[in-house]
């Protein structure tokens, strides 16, 4: 995909398709009002007419404009002037590029990253729309033998710049926005991949194929007897019930000389059938997605390392298959975390926080600038924050402050819950240390409370991604979050 930038007027531009918006109240942008005077009030009439309302989103395909010289124009509402900012900019140019997707255009000029856009500087205008064709052109095929429809063929996007001074900031947002959606994308494949091909073997070998690809990525794999020599009983203990082998796979990409890196934990459950505390039937399949955390800390590798960012990262990723067997843990068994901690599994099916506080306790190891898990633990966050935002929490306020931030500026939104010693009493056994679960009150928060108690030794945060990692009912897949949020914040680290 290439991303160019342009100052040309938008009636003068030969190409495929053209995008300009329209404000509600018949209020037209600079560039539609451009089209306008050449095209004899092409877009003025429609509006006249109340064909083209301005509503943010709603956007139409006219073929062959009059007085142009683009093959075709998209119409996109905006929505109200003054209250046009980041999301709504992204909106509408998901919304343009939705319009076209059935069409043949192979390269598009949008008109859009011209806008005034509230809050949002030119940089993120490129970031976003870049990012936005990458999303576009994603598809999963590759257990389908009907490819239909077809991949769109949008090949190369160019932005206008209202000033030519804004060029080289537009022209280094498409790049990262490029790079993000090259993330994001390849975790929308290893969610979307179904659990009997994406095993915990899979998921290892496909950073070993990231790290042959990428410069400056190195790849380690642990095996189950290399995390039984380290005391990762707990991580363990999950997969004890699965034929698949657990794996603790490591990424170290390095290109900050010794810096301390940041490092990034994901959830790797690559099917969590609940285990001996079985999941009821319906909707199971989605459990497919409980690799979500796996699959966007690899994405953000994927991206960082394809945009050759200064930085040193590291990605854990622990991963099992959560089975019911004779040989599965039972509720009642207590095992000994690589902490020495002891833990009493009161319900097999809150194996994310197991899985996760060996990796935590591995990842410390390193001294990590900020130590990041991200997972899809636990259904009660989806009931407090729905399908919109993520969940976070952390033993650092400031920290959690960067994180809600990078997730404002990256349209991909976070919430930062309490965590109080409160919720992590909630945890208290009888027969162990702490339990795995602490009772259906605050269930998003206690399961945050028992990775808290894992890791006093970092900057640590825990994002809950179980209501945003995928989509469900027609439009099922998974949707590449919080990769845009991790990259924002990764990028911060740049000086
Ligand atoms: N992977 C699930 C969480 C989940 C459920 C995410 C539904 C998205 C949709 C996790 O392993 C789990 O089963 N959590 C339990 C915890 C409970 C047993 C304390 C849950 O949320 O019900
Ligand atoms: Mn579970
Ligand atoms: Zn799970």
């Amino acid at each position: 995909m290439e991303c160019v930038t342009t100052t040309a007027d938008a009636a003068k531009k030969a190409t495929d398709c053209v995008i300009v918006g329209i404000y509600d109240k018949k209020r037209l942008s600079e560039a539609a009002e451009a089209i306008d005077d050449a095209g004899d009030g092409l877009i003025s009439k429609l509006v006249d007419q109340g064909d083209l309302s301005g509503k943010l989103g709603a956007a139409a395909l006219l073929a062959r404009p009059a007085g142009l010289k683009a093959k075709r124009l998209v119409v996109v509402g905006l929505g109200t002037k003054n209250t046009f900012g980041r999301r709504e900019y992204h909106r509408a140019t998901r919304a343009a590029l939705a319009s076209i997707r059935s069409t043949k255009v192979r390269d598009v000029v949008s008109y859009l990253s011209a806008e005034p856009v509230r809050d949002c500087e030119p940089y993120y205008r490129g970031r976003l729309a870049a990012q936005a064709l990458g999303e576009h052109l994603y598809r999963f095929t590759s257990t389908k033998n009907d490819k239909t429809p077809p991949a769109p063929r949008i090949r190369k996007l160019t932005l206008a710049a209202a000033e030519r001074s804004d060029r080289d900031e537009l022209t280094l947002g498409a790049e990262h926005g490029a790079g993000i959606a090259v993330g994001m994308n390849l975790t929308r494949d290893l969610g979307n991949t179904p659990p009997n091909i994406c095993n915990p073997s899979y998921l290892a070998d496909q950073a070993r194929e990231m790290a042959d690809k990428y410069t400056n990525l190195e790849v380690r794999v642990l095996e189950e007897e290399d995390m039984l020599a380290l005391g990762m009983n707990s991580l363990l203990s999950v997969g004890d019930g699965s034929d698949q082998p657990s794996k603790l796979i490591q990424l170290d990409y390095r290109n900050n000389g010794d810096a301390s890196p940041a490092i990034l934990v994901g959830k790797g459950i690559t099917f969590d059938s609940g285990g001996i505390s079985l999941k009821p039937g319906p909707a199971m399949d989605e459990m497919k997605y409980d690799m979500g955390g796996a699959a966007a800390v690899m994405g953000a590798m994927a991206a960082v390392a394809a945009l050759r960012l200064p930085i040193n990262l590291t990605v854990i990723v622990p991963s099992a298959e959560n089975m019911p067997s004779g040989r599965a843990t039972r509720p009642g068994d207590v095992v000994e975390s690589m902490s020495g901690k002891t833990i009493e599994i009161l319900n097999t099916d809150a194996e994310g926080r197991l899985i996760l506080c060996d990796a935590l306790t591995y990842a410390q190891q390193y001294g990590p600038t900020m130590l990041i898990d991200v997972a899809t633990l636990t259904g009660a966050c989806v009931i407090a924050l729905g399908r919109h935002r993520s969940g976070v929490m952390t033993n650092d306020d400031t920290l959690a402050d960067e994180i809600v931030a990078a997730g404002e500026r990256a349209v991909d939104r976070a919430w930062h819950l309490p965590l109080d010693q409160e919720y992590a009493d909630q945890l208290k056994s009888n027969f162990a240390d702490l339990a795995n679960i602490g009772g259906r009150e605050g269930g998003v928060i206690t399961a945050g409370a028992f990775l808290w108690q894992f890791t006093k030794k970092a900057r640590w945060a825990h994002i809950d991604i179980a209501g945003t990692a995928w989509l469900s009912g027609g439009k099922k897949g998974a949707t590449g979050r919080p990769v845009p949020l991790l990259l924002d914040l990764l990028l911060q680290q740049i000086d």
